[in-house]
């Protein structure tokens, strides 16, 4: 595993369960999930996978309270899966959201019609064939957002290839990642763009 990647998933780990910092940490996705959320049209009849939740789960969080979707955090990491069940319970959030250990990349997922992928989940091609199986049991509603990592990063968070699945995109100013785009499980032409 990369240094980046170690670092934050350390200090997600030694600072997840305190209030102020699950607080600052989240801040500035706040907006940013609001895009996401926006982008991909999340109702609260939608079950929202959320790809490598970490021990600091906060999109998954942001995305529950958001959207009132229910949501399925998956991490591969089972020391991330004991901090993520551990800060949802500290929330009140464990009836909304449940916490599984899983690789994205090979396990079975559960059904849902809405995945959000962290930058940090890798490999993202063998992720999102592998989300294509969960996602299209919800039939046309299926589709996936995935953060793709700034130009020179790809080597670090991993190279995505989706094809003709991409259906939007939306824009942010974060270090690591400046773009979070739609793909959908089914085929369709449409194409937006959220600004
Ligand atoms: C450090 S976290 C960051 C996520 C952040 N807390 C959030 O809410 O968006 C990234 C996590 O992705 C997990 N991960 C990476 N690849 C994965 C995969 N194939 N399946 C499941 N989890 C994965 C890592 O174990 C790590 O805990």
């Amino acid at each position: 595993m990369s240094r980046i990647k170690s670092a934050v998933g350390a200090l997600e780990r030694r600072l997840a369960g305190q209030a102020w910092f699950f607080h600052a940490y989240t801040f500035p996705y706040r907006a940013l999930l609001r895009r996401e959320l926006r982008l991909a049209a999340v109702q609260p009849d939608d079950v929202l996978l959320n790809i490598g939740c970490g021990s600091a789960p906060f999109s998954a969080v942001l995305a529950a309270q958001f959207s009132g979707a229910r949501v399925i955090a998956v991490d591969m990491d089972p020391r991330a899966v004991t901090g993520a069940r551990s800060l949802v319970a500290g929330l009140g959030l464990s009836s909304r959201i449940e916490v599984v250990l899983a690789d994205a990349a090979n396990d079975p997922l559960p059904p849902a019609s809405v995945a959000l992928v962290a930058l940090q989940a890798a490999p993202k091609d063998d992720i999102w064939q592998n989300l294509r199986h969960s996602l299209s049991e919800s039939g046309n509603r299926g589709r996936a957002l995935f953060r793709i990592p700034r130009a020179g990063l790809e080597s670090e968070y991993g190279h995505f290839t989706p094809g003709t699945a991409v259906r939007g995109e939306v824009y942010h100013r974060m270090p690591t990642f400046e773009r979070t785009i739609l793909c959908a499980v089914r085929a369709d032409r449409s194409v937006c763009k959220v600004a």
